[in-house]
């Protein structure tokens, strides 16, 4: 959900600092939901603990009144990959895959990550599931420097997928972050190598793999946003956010805490 064409921002160090400070929430957000996503736990009980969070942390959805867009976070289980909207009706069991995506904004910027739990520790097959997309994550962030194109970071993470056979949805991409919530480049997670735009330092981008263990088909529920797997399959979502840099690996912005 970038706007493509669009000339891709780089960030002053002053501004990187923002999108630092804004990532450093978001992932502070997020460790603290990935914890609170417990069996008995609704959807919507743990998006109005995000709400406390981030008033606790100073910081604001960025996620709210987007669109329309009508809660805090996106929370999304089993079949559904993104943009799954919190509800009360939606109670968590043990064994139910959770992506949890946060949004927010502090000071002007805009940070954005999401993770997969699996509730309650796990089955194997989605405690597996997890792994294998941060593995094909990982991979993209490895492709995130100067002179590589965006290509090369989809390129990367669509190799992971293939070599776990999983899904890859395409209607909905990585992208520029950090002044926007949605900033150019897109960044599908699958495509040739070598191609796209040219990664520059002070570039910030969220890679955000989105995988299915069945199709790669995907619908959106009459709630207008909650996108699920057409099969009822399961899905994964796995986001960080980064800063691509003069020299060498590029700079996590939203680290994972623990
Ligand atoms: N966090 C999402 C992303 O990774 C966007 C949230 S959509 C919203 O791009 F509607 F919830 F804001
Ligand atoms: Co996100
Ligand atoms: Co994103």
């Amino acid at each position: 959900m970038s706007r493509k064409g669009d000339v891709i921002r780089i960030k002053t160090p002053a501004q990187l600092d923002g999108c630092r400070a804004a990532g450093r929430k978001a992932a502070e957000v997020l460790r603290l939901m990935c914890d609170a996503a417990r069996p008995g736990v609704s959807t919507k009980a743990l998006d109005d603990f995000a709400r406390d969070a981030m008033s606790s942390l100073g910081c604001r959805s960025a996620d709210f009144g987007y669109c329309n867009y009508p809660a805090q976070t996106c929370i999304s289980v089993n079949e559904a990959v993104i943009h799954g909207i919190p509800r009360q009706d939606l109670v968590l069991r043990e064994g139910d895959l959770v992506s949890i995506d946060i949004t927010v904004e502090y000071e002007g910027f805009v940070g954005d990550n999401a993770h997969t739990v699996v509730v309650g520790g796990g089955d194997g097959e989605g405690s597996l599931f997890v792994e294998r997309t941060e593995e094909a994550l990982r991979a993209g962030i490895a492709a995130a420097r100067a002179g590589n194109r965006v290509g090369d970071i989809s390129h990367a993470v669509e190799v992971v997928a293939n070599k776990y056979r999983f899904g890859v949805v395409r209607e909905y991409v990585g992208h520029g972050c950090g002044i926007d919530m949605h900033e150019a480049p897109e960044i599908p997670n699958y495509g040739p190598s070598g191609r796209g735009p040219v990664l520059k330092p002070g570039m910030v981008l969220c890679i955000e793999p989105m995988f299915t263990l069945g199709s790669r088909r995907i619908k959106v529920l009459p709630d207008g946003w909650t996108v699920v797997t057409a099969d009822g399959r399961r899905a994964c979502h796995e986001e960080q956010m980064l800063a691509v840099t003069e020299s060498g690996d590029p700079e996590i912005l939203t680290p994972r805490l623990r």
